[in-house]
């Protein structure tokens, strides 16, 4: 069974959840694709459907199956969010952000009823952190603002190495908002809801990976089909 078979069948219980004349927000990265890849093959469904979509990425992907999506702004509320993670902690805290759209990801979350992640098993973690977390900042003083993230990480007793973002032709990733993106490489995070506060009190700083307190269920895929994972 390949990681791909997984990730099919974690969204095709998230698809499950879709009703007609419903407004859908999709997430980013492989794991979304093919829950946009099944969605595609419901073409009565998905004429009824309006969507916000969390990037450029996911918007062209999802122009194939003649899905446009429309501006955040079009909407007061989504009534469903579908959406991939990098971790999942069984606590339901999760860092997003792997494909850098961290920042209209959560901006989609924090207008949606429903927020379901699709994920394989591998992205279920004890704790949080040996994912990288992102963290997205504007075009502006990366240095000091690692400066800055380095002591307020120190106070959590976590010193990551962190890392300014690059293509591979070297020059910096820039997000779909021309912002930049900090990799902070932490290991073990005892209590993300602290650490998140801090790091995002800092002046330059947009908004972190760390998504908590925001999932409705997990879809978990492993080889026999998929699990879905309640939270509050
Ligand atoms: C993009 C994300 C993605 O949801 C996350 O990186 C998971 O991607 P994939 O489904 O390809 O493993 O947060 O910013």
């Amino acid at each position: 069974m390949t990681t791909q078979q997984k990730k099919i069948n974690a969204a095709k219980m998230a698809l499950k959840r879709i009703r007609p004349g419903m407004c859908v927000g999709l997430g980013t990265g492989s794991t979304t694709n093919e829950f946009i890849n099944l969605l595609g093959q419901e073409k009565q469904l998905l004429k009824t459907l309006r969507y916000a979509s969390s990037s450029i990425q996911t918007e062209t992907f999802a122009k194939k199956y003649s899905i446009i999506c429309e501006d955040i702004d079009q909407f007061n509320q989504l009534d469903v969010t579908v959406d991939g993670a990098d971790e999942v902690s069984r606590q339901g805290e999760m860092i997003k952000g792997g494909g850098g759209a961290l920042l209209r990801e959560k901006m989609l979350a924090s207008i949606s009823k429903d927020y379901l992640i699709i994920v394989d098993d591998t992205k279920m973690v004890d704790y949080l952190g040996d994912f990288p977390l992102p963290i997205e900042i504007m075009n502006f003083s990366p240095n000091t603002t690692i400066n800055l993230l380095k002591k307020a990480f120190k106070a959590y007793h976590l010193d990551p190495e962190i890392i300014l973002r690059v293509n591979s032709d070297s020059s910096s990733v820039i997000t779909d908002g021309g912002n930049l993106i900090l990799d902070c490489h932490c290991g073990q995070i005892l209590d993300p809801n602290l650490l998140k506060k801090k790091i995002e009190e800092i002046p330059n700083v947009i908004t972190s990976g760390f998504f908590l307190n925001m999932i409705s269920s997990v879809f978990v895929g492993d080889e026999k089909g998929s699990t879905e994972v309640f939270f509050e």
